[in-house]
This record gives structure tokens, C-alpha cells and sequence, in this order.
């Protein structure tokens, strides 16, 4: 059976239309989410643009900052400062991977945790770590949302994350294996010097593969009756596409969904939660500055 990203992050966004609505009717301002997007990455810009469509879909305010790709590390980082500062932004991602010359986690630092609405910024994804109130970064977020909401049984499975990304794998692990539901799992991380991956993958119940190798987990790595998270999104080449390139998960679809209960498709599974876990903190970002301007 699918699980259907499209179908329940149009839930989520509706229930999020509600929420802007409430605000608006007591008078308040919509959450407000900026992206900034560094240089013209073909991927990074569809997924800017999917993010900014999508809080103009549900009445959230948005700002795109674009910036060359040979701007400074210094006028990024004036360009964070300005919007951490910004008192009618809430949220504030910056579209990673960034050019070589920029560190990358100089520039997570560097946003306020308060808007940290990607949850990359160290303080959160500690307080992650602890399982304490914070902006769980949004793929594993969704991911966990699309369990719930499917009621898929996770408490004593055995799953295996293929991938420690700090975005993705990592945190994902982390989730999983929390007492709360979804989650109650027994967790095996898996990565590039895995060895005998294969028989981990075969006793997984649930397997969520986050590597970004395109089709790259076969039928022959799962067993009957599996369920399939696939967080890759992968460009392949193909002349017989308009745009000259398929969207590959990093499972092979065709031949593993048949041996699987569920399984995400892609596109259409795990990208378009993300979006919505986006958002969902997002709206979570505005409540806490009220919050916050109510007890000061
Ligand atoms: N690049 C790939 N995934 C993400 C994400 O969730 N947030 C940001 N900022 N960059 C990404």
C-alpha cells in the first residue's frame, strides 16, 4: 500500500489553513517564513520554490533572499543577522548544500535557535538528542507524522536507517527509537562502512533509506511485508524525459513495492512531508514568539 505524501501533507496544510485563519481573526499577524537560496543548484531551487509555494498556499507569509554563488561568507551572514533580527520573520532556513567557500555549520550556528525552523542549529538538535520541546528537522519530522497518521506499528519493530546525515539519518535514528509512539523501535544505523548490509536491511521491519543513491536498496534486500520510507530524491539522465532527467528514490520501486505493506513513492512520498513539517514549525515558531511576548 502507498503511503501517500501528497494526500496527508494536503491534511496537515489544510489544518495549518485553520490555524492562520485563527490568527487573523484575533487580530494577529500569519507566520512568516524566510529562505535564502545561495547560487542556481537545479534541485535547491525546486525545493525553495515548493517551500515559498507552499506557505502561499496556506496564507503564510514568506521572503526568498537569493544571493550569487560566490557571495561572501561575511554578507551571508549580515543577511542571517538581519533577518534574526527581523521581529515579523519566525523562521528562517537556509537552502543547504552550500558552495564550497562558506562553512556550512558556521551558517546553522549563526541563525537564532528561536527561528531555526530547519532544527540544524546545535542547541536544537540537542535538545532533540534529549527529547525535549525543539524544531525536529523537517524530513524526519514529516516521516514520523506520515507513520502516525497511517497508524503503522512501530513499538518493538526493528528498523534500519541506511545513512547519518545530520539532516536525515541521524536525527530519523533518534526518533525511532524514543519511548513515544511513533517510535518504541529497536534501531540499527547503517552506513558506508556497514559491512553485510544486506542482512541488516533483510531483518528490517521498517527500513528508511536516506543514502541518496539512486534505486540502490533491491527486492532481493527486503523481506515480505516490509515497510519502505524512501527519502532519496536522486536526478537521473534520461533523453526520453522533457526535462531530461527521472526522479529516482534510493529504492528500486518497481520490484521492492510488491514484497512491501507500504511504501513511499517518489516523488510524491517523503519530499512533499517535508514541506508540511516545514511549515508546521513554522506556525510552531509564530505561537512561541506570542508566547513569548505575552510573559515579557
Ligand atoms: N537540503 C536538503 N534538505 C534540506 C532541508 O531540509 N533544509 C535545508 N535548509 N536544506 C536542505
Amino acid at each position: 500500500m502507498l503511503l501517500d505524501g501528497k494526500k496527508i501533507s494536503d491534511e496537515v496544510k489544510a489544518e495549518l489553513a485553520v490555524e492562520v485563519n485563527k490568527l487573523i481573526s484575533s487580530g494577529l499577524r500569519a507566520p512568516h517564513l524566510a529562505a535564502i537560496l545561495v547560487g542556481n543548484d537545479g534541485a535547491s531551487e525546486t525545493y525553495v520554490s515548493s517551500k515559498v509555494k507552499a506557505c502561499e498556499q496556506i496564507g503564510f507569509g514568506s521572503t526568498l533572499v537569493r544571493l550569487p554563488a560566490d557571495v561572501s561568507e561575511e554578507r551571508l551572514l549580515a543577511e542571517i543577522d538581519a533577518i534574526n533580527n527581523n521581529d515579523e520573520i519566525d523562521g528562517l532556513i537556509v537552502q543547504l548544500p552550500l558552495p564550497k567557500h562558506i562553512n556550512e555549520q558556521k551558517v546553522t550556528d549563526h541563525v537564532v535557535p528561536e527561528k531555526d525552523v530547519d532544527g540544524f542549529h546545535p542547541v536544537n538538535v540537542g535538545k532533540l538528542v534529549l527529547g525535549l520541546p525543539t524544531f525536529v528537522s523537517a524530513t524526519p519530522k514529516g516521516i514520523m507524522e506520515l507513520l502516525k497518521r497511517y497508524n503503522i506499528e512501530t513499538s518493538g519493530k526493528h528498523c534500519v536507517v541506511l545513512g547519518r546525515s545530520n539532516i536525515v539519518g541521524t536525527p530519523m535514528a533518534n526518533l525511532l527509537s524514543r519511548n513515544s509512539n511513533p517510535g518504541n523501535c529497536t534501531v540499527t544505523l547503517c552506513h558506508s562502512r556497514t559491512k553485510n548490509l544486506a542482512e541488516f536491511t533483510r531483518s528490517a521491519d521498517i527500513l528508511v533509506a536516506a543514502l541518496g543513491k539512486a534505486e540502490f536498496v533491491t527486492a532481493d534486500m527486503v523481506k515480505d511485508g516490509v515497510v519502505v520510507i524512501d527519502v532519496g530524491i536522486t536526478r537521473v539522465d534520461d533523453v526520453n524525459n522533457p526535462r531530461g532527467y527521472v526522479l529516482k528514490g534510493d529504492v528500486a520501486f518497481d520490484e521492492v513495492e510488491p514484497k512491501s505493506s507500504f511504501i513511499t513513492p517518489v516523488p510524491g512520498g517523503v519530499g512533499r512531508m517535508t514541506i508540511a513539517a516545514l511549515l508546521q514549525n513554522t506556525l510552531q515558531a509564530r505561537l512561541n514568539s506570542l508566547q513569548t511576548q505575552l510573559i515579557s
